[in-house]
């Protein structure tokens, strides 16, 4: 049995995690270049955690500019098994307003500006994306959101889009129409990468606009954004505390595989 160690990636708003234990402070090397910060390295309730800040702290990295290869290799050499990024975003249907999490089942990959695989010249891997979230740890995680009377949705689908501009009115209809929850612009290539590095990958995404669609609220503004982000961040924190008490201390195996992907999905002969 392979022991469980939670990584957490802190999306817009999120630099630190509050109730993170005897932390140290860790900079891990990586051949696939700068990851986005230090690791935060502790525990919560005995759990071993991995906390990393994806914009890092003043938020200087745009979504273009983090490396997502860098940073799930680091995360992966710090012995992280399951992954749960908390992520900003904005929302395409009325019963999501501001402060609703939703944990996403499903991407759509829009970015064309990052990479956005650990594979390539010598040796080539499909690996699956048809179920991109750990089902197993979407249900500790809407568990933990109960137990904290923290609403959240079951399921939706993520778009995500290049950025760093937001949508146009068309683009934001669009989304709309063809039914897509929520949009973001950072969870891929990190769930690809995380399911080519077989971590198990959960998304909370905190909804904190209504993106342009809606035609009672103005065009989506930062200032707006951070408003919301500063209570979202406060019901993270308190998600993660009771998701890691009641964590189960050994990585349990996925149900979809997401831990063995690489068992199906290399092509290169080994000779090659
Ligand atoms: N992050 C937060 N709100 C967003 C929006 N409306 N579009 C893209 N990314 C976002």
């Amino acid at each position: 049995m392979t022991k469980a160690v939670l990584g957490i990636i802190g999306g817009s708003g999120i630099y630190d995690l509050p109730g993170l234990e005897n932390v140290r402070e860790e900079r891990i090397e990586s051949p696939w270049g700068e990851p986005s910060g230090v690791l935060r390295i502790g525990e919560i309730a005995g759990l071993p955690i991995v906390f990393l800040s994806r914009h890092d702290k003043g938020h200087r990295l745009s979504p273009s500019d983090i490396n997502y290869r860098a940073n799930i290799d680091v995360l992966k050499r710090a012995g992280v098994t399951d992954l749960i990024s908390l992520s900003a975003c904005g929302s395409y249907k009325e019963e999501l307003p501001p402060g609703t999490f939703v944990l996403v089942d499903q991407f759509v990959d829009r970015t064309y500006n990052r990479p956005s695989s650990f594979f390539g010249k010598g040796c080539v891997a499909h690996v699956s994306m048809a179920h991109p979230v750990s089902p197993r740890l979407r249900i500790h995680l809407a568990e933990a959101a109960r137990a904290e009377d923290i609403e959240a949705v079951r399921d939706g689908t993520y778009v995500c889009m290049e950025g760093p501009q937001f949508s146009t009115l068309a683009e934001s209809l669009t989304y709309k129409a063809l039914g897509y929850s929520v949009i973001g612009m950072t969870n891929m290539p990190e769930a690809k990468l995380a399911r080519e590095a077989e971590i198990c990958y959960a998304t909370v995404a905190m909804v904190t606009d209504f993106d342009c669609w809606h035609p009672d609220h103005d065009a989506v503004t930062v200032q707006d954004i951070i408003k919301v982000l500063t209570e979202n961040a406060e019901k993270a924190a308190r998600l993660v505390g009771r998701l890691a008490k009641d964590f189960p201390r050994e990585h349990e195996a996925c149900p979809i595989g997401s831990d063995k992907a690489l068992d199906t999905a290399i092509i290169t002969a080994p000779e090659a």
